[in-house]
């Protein structure tokens, strides 16, 4: 049935890596989790599944957003609430993530005016193999979703050493980490109903 007053708001969980084993998508699932049970649907998306050219404004002027940037484009419209883990390159956010968000930004004619980031409830993590987490790289993903008029929560996980973080099922070993990282889903839920109600 369609979801017209956001009471079961869709939260759309992403990382911004394309690589299998990638530890950020492994966390953000679980985020994930947590807003599941909060009642939310759930959109896993994989950007590797998508076709995503380096963003340019002739490609774009010429051809249009293509079709993967399209689908993309509509997921993000009809959600309420965005689950994000950030690779940290170089001390900010990864160069696949940047340019998705570039594309996914742009204003759609077919839209009616609805932004795919504008009033978004956005909860942020991070997990890399070094010692801080990739924390230093969420400030810079805080940023520009300001810019793009998103609501970003203000607690955040960035999992260190992520190589001994996860066990081989895609859980975290420390439990009190699996509640926090579960309870920033559970609050981009109930932001999101809050919001839109
Ligand atoms: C170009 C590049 C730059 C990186 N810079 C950082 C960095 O500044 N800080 C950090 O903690 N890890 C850095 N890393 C390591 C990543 O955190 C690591 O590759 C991580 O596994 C990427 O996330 P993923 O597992 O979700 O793909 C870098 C990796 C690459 C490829």
């Amino acid at each position: 049935m369609e979801n017209t007053n956001h009471r079961t708001p869709k939260v759309i969980v992403l990382a911004g890596s394309l690589r299998k084993g990638s530890y950020n998508r492994t966390l953000v699932r679980i985020a994930g989790q947590g807003a599941q049970a909060s009642g939310a649907q759930i959109v896993n998306i994989d950007l590797a599944d998508y076709e995503i050219p380096l963003f340019s404004e002739e490609i774009e002027a010429i051809e249009g957003a293509p079709a993967g940037v399209k689908d993309l484009k509509r997921l993000f419209r009809d959600a309420q609430g965005i689950l994000l883990a950030s690779p940290e390159y170089n001390g900010s956010i990864s160069g696949v993530l940047k340019n998705a968000i570039d594309w996914i930004s742009r204003p759609d004619p077919d839209a009616d005016g609805v932004s795919a980031f504008s009033g978004k409830i956005v909860g942020l993590m991070s997990a890399s193999p070094g010692g801080l987490g990739g924390l230093r790289g969420l400030n810079h993903v805080r940023d520009i979703f300001t810019a793009l008029g998103s609501y970003i929560l203000p607690s955040q996980v960035a999992v260190a050493e992520a190589y001994k973080a996860f066990d081989e099922d895609g859980n975290l070993n420390d439990s009190a980490q699996t509640d926090r990282v579960q309870s920033i889903g559970a609050e981009v839920v109930r932001v999101a109903i809050k919001l839109n109600n």
